[in-house]
């Protein structure tokens, strides 16, 4: 691949959770190879179309630095800042939302189903595009890998991309194309339904190895008995298994389901020693890392320096493409 600018942000509105790690932050990790230029953020602004606490938010956002960073982000490789660090992504945000059409916003599936689930539709949520419009396109992002739900917001992004270009007759901002793993692109949660925290069916990343038990305890299967012959195809345990295993792993897995005389209690098992295993190193660091606040502000200054930098370039250009003085 040829060296790209890669960008991409996390709200800060809960735990993470093994389908935000194989839907979006493994391919952050991956991303930082292949000397791309990568800059990722804490979506604090957005997170506040969810949560009204403060203490909550500021929790929440540091939190979810020390995860990726435990999780194997490397501040000597990636940007890592606050979104709120770079105010100037407000700015943008407006700029680009004198050239965005309501029509745009209103056909967006996650507003529509946020107000399908009670949520009051203020304006900074039917906004909420526009925003991570602004966040994309003031780094000059040419990679932005999110999850597949993500997708339209990407496709949001690029149209009012085009729209200030043209209305302007410049091109002041490049398109930025979505990077999403097909194949991890919708994780399962404990009921089979998405992972999301709003389902509450997530099994997070870093949950005390008790309660981690507990929830892959939990997790929807049929009743068949320890005897039957079972199909791994339609049961969540082992689509979640299929993300840790290899091949030879899995299709030792496969036949046992299909040979009978295997409980589902013996997959759950080998589910949460394989969490264990994968997430060991990253619990056993975010530890150490909650332990050095120092080092945490450090790297989101540093981080937040080199956005900064970025972003005043790209903003300068919109604003003078626009003719604001
Ligand atoms: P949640 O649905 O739990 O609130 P977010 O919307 O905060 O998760 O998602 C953060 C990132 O993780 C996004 O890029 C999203 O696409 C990805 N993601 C979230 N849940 C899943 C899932 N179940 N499978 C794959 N990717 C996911
Ligand atoms: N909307 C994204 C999510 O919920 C978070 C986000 C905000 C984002 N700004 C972004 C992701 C810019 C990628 C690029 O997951």
């Amino acid at each position: 691949m040829n060296k790209k600018r890669v960008l991409s942000g996390l709200q800060p509105s809960g735990k993470l959770h093994i389908g935000n790690y194989f839907g979006a932050i493994k391919q952050y990790v991956d991303l930082q190879q292949y000397g791309n230029e990568v800059f990722y953020f804490v979506a604090n602004y957005h997170a506040m179309t969810s949560i009204s606490n403060k203490q909550e938010l500021e929790q929440n956002s540091i939190d979810i630095v020390l995860d990726l960073l435990a999780l194997g982000l490397k501040p000597e490789e990636s940007s890592i800042f606050m979104q709120s660090h770079i105010p100037e992504v407000c700015e943008l945000a407006w700029l680009l939302s004198t050239v965005t059409p309501m029509s745009l916003l209103e056909k967006c599936h996650s507003y529509k189903d946020k107000l399908a689930k009670g949520i009051l539709p203020m304006h900074g949520l039917f906004a909420y595009p526009v925003l991570m419009a602004a966040d994309i396109l003031i780094y000059g992002s040419e990679i932005v890998p999110v999850g597949k739900d993500q997708k339209q917001h990407l496709e949001v992004t690029r149209d009012i991309a085009v729209k200030f270009n043209m209305t302007y007759d410049k091109d002041v901002f490049k398109l930025p194309e979505p990077f999403i793993v097909q194949e991890l692109a919708v994780v399962p949660g404990t009921d089979g339904q998405k992972m999301s925290k709003s389902y509450h069916n997530t099994i997070e990343i870093f949950m005390a190895e008790k309660k981690l038990r507990k929830t892959i305890n939990k997790i929807v299967t049929d009743s068949k008995a320890v005897e039957e012959v079972k199909a791994p195809e339609t049961c969540n345990v082992y689509a979640l298994l299929k993300l840790f295993l290899d091949e030879a792993e899995l299709q030792i897995w496969d036949a046992r389901y299909r040979n009978g005389g295997m409980g589902y209690g013996e997959a759950k098992k080998a589910l949460f020693e394989a969490m264990m295993d994968k997430f060991g190193y990253a619990r056993k660091k975010r530890e150490e890392l909650k332990n050095n606040m120092d080092y945490i502000n450090d790297v989101l200054k540093a981080g937040a320096e080199n956005a900064k930098q970025a972003a005043s370039v790209v903003l300068d250009n919109a604003r003078s493409a626009a003719g604001i003085l």
